[in-house]
C-alpha cells in the first residue's frame, strides 16, 4: 500500500459534473447514447464508415462545450486547491475545469478544443470551439479528426492517474456511472485509509470504502469541499 500524502486530492468526474453547465451526460434519460449510436459515432469503424457525420457530431457537441460555463461543482473543486494539491482525472472532454480554475487536470478521454491528424504519431492542434471540416488536413497530409479517444482506443495518462489515486488522501468521485472501463476502475486504486466520497444522482454500485453522497454535484460538490477545506492539514512543504 502506497504512503497516504495527506494534502492531496483526487477528483475523478464524469459527465454529471458538467450537466448543470447544459452538456449532456451519456446513460441518463436524456443522455448522448440514449438519441446517438456511439458504435457510429465514437468509433474507429464509425469515423472510417462516414468521417463527416462524426464531424458534425463532435462539432455541435464542441460549439456546446465552448459556449457552457463551469457551474458552482467546478468552481468548488478548484476553490480546494488554495488548501490542497488537487488533480483531476476527468472522463469529460470539455474544459470546464480548466475554465472554473483547476490547474492540474488528466483528460483521459481527450478533449474536444483540439484536432489531431490520424497518422499512427499524430500533430494536436488547439482548435477551442472551431469546427473541424472534411478537407482540413495536418501538417502530415492526414484528415483531421476530433482528439478524443474512441471506444476500443487506448485512454490517456492512466498510469498516472492511478499513482495520484494511490497516494490521495482523499478522493472524489462526481457525475459518473462507473460503467466505462479502465476510467471506472481507478477507484480501485483509492487508498484504503483515504476518505473516499461518490456524489452522483444514482449509482448502480457504490465501490467499496465510498460514501455516497446523492444529490446533484452543484448541491453536494460545495458543501463537501467546504468540510474538506475546514481539515485541511497544515501546508508542511
Ligand atoms: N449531479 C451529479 N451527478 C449527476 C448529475 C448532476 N446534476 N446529472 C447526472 N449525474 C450522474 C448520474 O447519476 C450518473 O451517475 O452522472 C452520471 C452520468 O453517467 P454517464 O451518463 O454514464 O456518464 P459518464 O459516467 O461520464 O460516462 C463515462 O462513457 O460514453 C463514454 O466517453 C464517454 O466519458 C464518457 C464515459
Amino acid at each position: 500500500m502506497k504512503q497516504l500524502q495527506p494534502r492531496k486530492i483526487v477528483v475523478l468526474s464524469g459527465s454529471g459534473v458538467s450537466a448543470e453547465s447544459g452538456l449532456p451526460t451519456f446513460r441518463d434519460a436524456k443522455g448522448l447514447w440514449n438519441s446517438y449510436s456511439w458504435q457510429e459515432l465514437a468509433s474507429p469503424d464509425g469515423w472510417q464508415r462516414h468521417p463527416e457525420a462524426v464531424l458534425a457530431f463532435y462539432n455541435e457537441r464542441r460549439q456546446k462545450a465552448w459556449q457552457a460555463e463551469p457551474n458552482a461543482a467546478h468552481i468548488a473543486i478548484a476553490s480546494l486547491e488554495a488548501a490542497y494539491e488537487v488533480v483531476i482525472v476527468t472522463q469529460n472532454v470539455d474544459a470546464l475545469h480548466e475554465r472554473a480554475g483547476s490547474r492540474h487536470v488528466l483528460h483521459v478521454h481527450g478533449e474536444l478544443a483540439y484536432a489531431r491528424g490520424t497518422s499512427p504519431t499524430p500533430r494536436r492542434y488547439r482548435i477551442d470551439g472551431e469546427p473541424i471540416v472534411l478537407g482540413q488536413l495536418c501538417e502530415d497530409g492526414t484528415q483531421l479528426r476530433p482528439d478524443i479517444v474512441w471506444f476500443g482506443e487506448s485512454v490517456r495518462h492512466f498510469d498516472e492517474a492511478e499513482a495520484h489515486v494511490a497516494t490521495a488522501a482523499r478522493v472524489l468521485v462526481v457525475g459518473t456511472s462507473l460503467t466505462v472501463n479502465p476510467a471506472a476502475s481507478l477507484v480501485q486504486y483509492a487508498h484504503r485509509d483515504a476518505q473516499k466520497a461518490l456524489v452522483a444522482l444514482e449509482i448502480e454500485d457504490v465501490p467499496r470504502g465510498f460514501t455516497f453522497l446523492q444529490g446533484r454535484a452543484t448541491d453536494v460538490v460545495p458543501a463537501l469541499a467546504a468540510k474538506w477545506l475546514s481539515e485541511a492539514p497544515p501546508d508542511t512543504r
